[in-house]
């Protein structure tokens, strides 16, 4: 297998944290070519940094130059991303995946062009498991996620629920639904309940509660899925990244093991 150019858009805290790895040769065989961000001057002082030196380049001309772009934005940016990426037939691996619910038109691009779009499992795991489940009955997919007041603050769904972050004293829920209206009211919080439905019965009968909750320094995630197969729970607690506390550390090593797993000639787990 040849070498596959990565471009990444969005020189965040994941998009960082990936392009170091890659540009550190962490992954045989997969190189960082080319960078995009919303501002190009602080994303070519980054890419000063980096010792292969990748292009910082405005989104269409890095997409030219790459195999797979790494979104790595916002929620906002992703259909210009995508579209861009997928409609050029290159792969895409979304980041900002809550933006992906209910859009079949990017997904029949992505078909009609012969190109694939990853989600990685982000912020939480067992998404095999909750694919293998999926393949037979499942009941019910159910996730539970408590953050620090400050990790939702500037949500829409903060304002929507009427809580004031700033005088909550013991867990309070912000929302109780379906993850299709969760990642509307919460977009930069719960991508990984997108992924989450994605991998399993869809975002309309998975279901969310979100608690700001003061007792808790780490971002949890706890998922409980009912099926003819038993019953499944699991439970995570992610480190906020001190560059962006909604963001914990995992999201970004996700990332980095599903470029590993799609360039490797062994594939393990679903
Ligand atoms: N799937 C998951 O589990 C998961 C977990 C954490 C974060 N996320 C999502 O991943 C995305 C990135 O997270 P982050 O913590 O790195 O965010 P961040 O705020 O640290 O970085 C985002 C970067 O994107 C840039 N950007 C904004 N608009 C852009 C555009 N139109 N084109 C190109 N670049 C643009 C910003 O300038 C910034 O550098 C967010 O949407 C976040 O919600 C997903």
């Amino acid at each position: 297998m040849g070498t596959k150019k990565i471009g990444i858009a969005g020189c965040g805290t994941i998009g960082q944290k990936v392009a170091t790895e890659l540009d550190r040769g962490s992954i045989p065989g997969v190189n960082v070519e080319a960078l995009t961000s919303r501002n190009l001057e602080k994303a070519t002082l980054f890419a000063e940094s980096l010792a292969t030196r990748p292009q910082v380049l405005p989104l269409a001309e890095m997409v030219d130059r790459v195999d797979l772009v790494v979104e790595a934005a916002t929620g906002q940016a992703l259909d210009g991303i995508a579209k861009a990426t997928l409609g050029a037939g290159k792969d895409l691996m979304a980041l900002s995946c809550g933006a992906l619910l209910g859009r079949e038109d990017l997904f029949a691009l992505a078909r009609e062009r012969g190109a694939t779009i990853y989600v990685p499992s982000g912020a939480i795991a067992g998404l095999d498991g909750v694919a293998s489940a999926s393949a037979g009955e499942v009941r019910s997919v159910t996730m539970t996620t408590r953050k620090p007041p400050n990790g939702l603050r500037g949500a829409p769904g903060i304002e929507v629920s009427g809580v004031d972050l700033d005088s909550v004293t013991e867990p309070t829920i912000v929302f109780d639904g379906p993850v299709i209206e969760a990642c509307r009211l919460f977009p930069a919080n719960v991508n990984v309940s997108a992924a989450l439905s994605m991998a399993g019965i869809g975002p309309h009968r998975t279901t969310i509660r979100i608690y700001a909750d003061p007792t808790v320094t780490r971002n949890t995630h706890e998922i409980e899925i009912e099926g003819e197969f038993g019953r499944l729970a699991i439970k995570i607690e992610n480190v906020p990244s001190p560059t962006n506390p909604r963001t914990g550390q995992l999201s970004a090593l996700s990332a980095l093991a599903l470029l590993r797993r799609i360039t490797s000639s062994v594939r393990v787990g679903t």
